[in-house]
């Protein structure tokens, strides 16, 4: 899509959604895994958010749409405040697509039901207009064809576009993406990864958890490493991964981007 079709249809907030972030502390228990994070995502920014495993990206990304609730420190959200007690959390969170690992498709619909199924109930669209927007949306990832199909006929990247078609269909003012290529066959990658350069490109917000170097170097405008529960290094995308200055972020890009290269004292 380009940036005149997307201005066309803006968001339902009125335009992509910049977030603030600042003192974010989250624990279970008293496992404290953010310690303090403060970050800010400027409307139509592409974020990363890459480091290792349980460094605490998707308890980010799930605090940003309350499905965790921070112990403190404050988010912002376009016009909402994520973490004010009496934020309108469905109005909230209708501005804001979040897209996973697993696709969380409904087996028993269509594609286009899961496409309609929540404009239908959540924004009580007739059902005309709810499949006339779904059709628009796998159009977009290029999978209008496939659209009386159930998602165990589609391969796992055709059901992570569905996915992304699906969250498209609500106008979100914001994007997350958490990890959306790491469950996927190689060969079905970059096609999930092309239209997330395409959304970008047409000037949504996005933060997105990925391992994937590349298309962060290529399409971030920003890269985050975080490390153990905080933000350890940013900047734009060709410094943070490509001339790296915290020993942590080092190591970690070596871990990455050579994976065999294994130290034997680990
Ligand atoms: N619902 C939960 N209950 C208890 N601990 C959790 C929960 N979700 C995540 N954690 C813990 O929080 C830490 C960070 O997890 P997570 O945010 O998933 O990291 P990442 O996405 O970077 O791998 C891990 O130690 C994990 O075990
Ligand atoms: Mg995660």
């Amino acid at each position: 899509m380009t940036e005149p079709e997307l201005a066309e249809h803006p968001s339902a907030e009125g335009g992509p959604a910049g977030v603030t972030i600042t003192g974010l502390h989250k624990a279970y228990g008293d496992n404290e895994v953010l310690k303090g994070i403060d970050m800010s995502v400027r409307p139509g920014e592409v974020v990363c958010l890459i480091g290792a495993s349980g460094s605490g990206k998707s308890t980010l990304l799930r605090c940003v749409n309350r499905l965790e609730d921070p112990n403190a420190g404050t988010i912002t959200v376009g016009s909402f405040e994520a973490t004010d007690p009496d934020v309108d959390l469905d109005a909230m969170r209708r501005h804001i697509g979040m897209v996973f690992q697993q696709f969380n498709l409904f087996p028993h619909l269509s594609v286009l039901e899961n496409c309609t199924i929540t404009p239908r109930r959540v924004l009580k669209q007739p059902k005309e207009d709810a499949e006339a927007e779904a059709m628009t949306q796998l159009r977009r990832v290029g999978l209008e064809e496939l659209a009386q199909r159930r998602p165990d006929q589609l391969s796992g990247g055709q059901q992570q576009r569905v996915a992304i078609a699906r969250a498209l269909t609500m106008r979100p003012a914001l994007m997350l993406f958490d990890e959306p290529t790491s469950a996927l066959d190689p060969e079905t990658v970059g096609d999930v990864l092309a239209i997330m350069r395409q959304l970008a490109e047409a000037g949504m917000t996005m933060i997105v958890v990925t391992h994937e170097m590349a298309f962060a170097r290529e399409v971030a405008d920003r890269v985050v490493f975080m490390d153990q529960g905080r933000v350890v290094e940013e900047g734009p995308a060709a410094e943070v991964i490509g001339d790296p200055q915290q020993p942590r972020t080092q190591d970690f890009l070596r871990r990455v981007l050579n994976p065999t290269d294994v130290d034997i004292r680990d």
